[in-house]
């Protein structure tokens, strides 16, 4: 067969910064081997904690201690957006406390931590013992001889210092130059020390690893690299398949789902996309959002070597802060790499106008980061059809589930949020005339 010489590489469409949809070649139709021990040890590790989190957090009272998100049907957007199926969002723009999809592995991992010292120390006696002696004097008093750092684009860092200030570690958040200043100052006024860098994401993570592994007693949260933090974010897909079956919403061979994730290093969506896998295998078709300038899980999973964003000519410049990431996990690519369908990539103008277009069709308030999910099942119905024929999906799009996963906004402050609505506004009128 003649090769297709003139046909551009995948990194040579991406080198343009205009959006595309990628369909990953490696990707397997068979369920993965079963693995969901390290996602239910997280999840038992996260409900021994509930009652010491209602503690720590009162306004955690009515969910006890549970921290997550609604289920929402959107009938209005979906009517809106034209899309076959049913349309669900995935709430965790909502997500109490933290506000952010990085709230179950952030919390998840301290939690690990803490719980660790403290048996330790012997101030737990076992993982049956009493959780809510974490939040006495004495698990106090250990906890602030003990350094905790994280590196951050904004909502990492909310997430470990909301939760690492409330168990008083010496919580440090190393934020990249992304990172909106209202996110800073919330930390700060939490007692959290800020280091801002000059630097992006990735170099803002190897001075953060770097300055916190230094202290002998230094705990750094390592997103390009956590277990703890991926098992974490896995949980949502054991909490989402109680919300589907509580909603009498089949997932199987008839009824497939598809969810449309926004990704930055890899953590969130991967953890996610992993536990889904785990727990609907081949029923489960899993999208990740990420910018036109900063595709570095796209790079991560189509090549081993994880190539950076910056080594295809791109700038990692958008708007949105949670997804302006350069190089991805490498740690998390080599778990999605057969599970992960494809990736999208989308302009900062059409995050905009999905922003104002959940507003105005349905009330609802995220930031720039969390729209990416919302065009993903057009984009899908549209530029992804060779995937719906490859998959025998064409025929079952009436009985799909197409779930967008909102992944931040409840705690963006309200001048900040009227900004991002005329901005979407503006945007919209001019996709419309364009
Ligand atoms: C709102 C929002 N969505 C999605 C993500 C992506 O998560 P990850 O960086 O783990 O891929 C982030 C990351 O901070 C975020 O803040």
């Amino acid at each position: 067969m003649v090769p297709a010489q003139n046909s551009p590489t995948i990194e040579q469409r991406l080198a343009l910064g205009k959006p595309l949809f990628w369909l990953n070649p490696a990707y397997s139709q068979t369920a993965p081997e079963p693995q969901l021990q390290d996602i239910e040890d997280a999840a038992a590790r996260l409900q021994r904690c509930a009652p010491l989190l209602v503690r720590l957090f009162p306004e955690l009272a009515h969910s006890q201690g549970l921290i997550e998100s609604p289920l929402l049907p959107v009938p209005a957007l979906q009517q809106a957006l034209a899309v076959p199926g049913t349309l669900l969002l995935k709430a965790d723009h909502d997500l109490p406390i933290a506000g952010s999809v990085k709230a179950r592995g952030g919390f998840h991992e301290v939690l690990c931590h803490a719980e660790s010292l403290a048996l330790a120390a012997g101030i737990l006696h076992s993982t049956d013992d009493d959780y809510q002696k974490l939040a006495g004097p004495e698990a106090r008093t250990l906890f602030a001889q003990h350094l905790l750092g994280v590196a951050s684009t904004g909502n990492l860092g909310l997430s470990i210092g909301v939760i690492g200030a409330a168990l008083g570690f010496d919580t440090c958040v190393h934020m990249s130059s992304d990172a909106k200043e209202w996110k800073k100052q919330r930390l700060r006024n939490f007692g959290v020390r800020v280091i801002e860098h000059a630097s992006d994401y990735s170099a803002a993570v190897a001075r953060g690893r770097a300055e916190t592994q230094a202290n002998p007693r230094g705990y750094f949260v390592d997103d390009e690299n956590s277990p703890r933090l991926f098992y974490g974010y896995a949980v949502a897909a054991l909490r989402l398949r109680d919300q589907l079956a509580k909603a009498r919403i089949p997932v199987d061979a008839e009824h497939p789902l598809m969810v449309y994730i926004p990704c930055g290093v890899g953590g969130a969506p991967g953890g996610i996309c992993f536990g889904l896998k785990q727990v609907f295998g081949a029923a489960v078709h899993c999208f990740f959002a990420e910018p036109a300038q900063a595709p570095c899980v796209l790079l991560g999973v189509q090549d081993p070597s994880t190539p950076s964003v910056y080594d295809i000519g791109l700038n990692c410049q958008t708007e949105a802060d949670g997804l302006a990431v350069g190089l991805a996990s490498e740690w998390v690519c080599s778990r999605i790499r057969s599970q992960l369908a494809g990736v999208y990539t989308v302009s900062d103008d059409s995050l905009y106008r999905d922003l104002y277009r959940l507003q105005a069709s349905e009330q609802i308030a995220i930031e720039p980061s969390a729209a990416a999910g919302i065009q993903g099942p057009a984009r899908l119905f549209s530029e992804g059809t060779d995937y719906l024929r490859s998959q025998g999906l064409e025929s079952l799009s009436g009985q799909s589930t197409q779930l967008i996963w909102t992944t931040g906004g409840r705690l963006v402050p309200d001048a900040e949020y009227k900004n991002f609505l005329e901005r979407g506004k503006i945007a919209s009128n001019e996709m419309l005339t364009d």
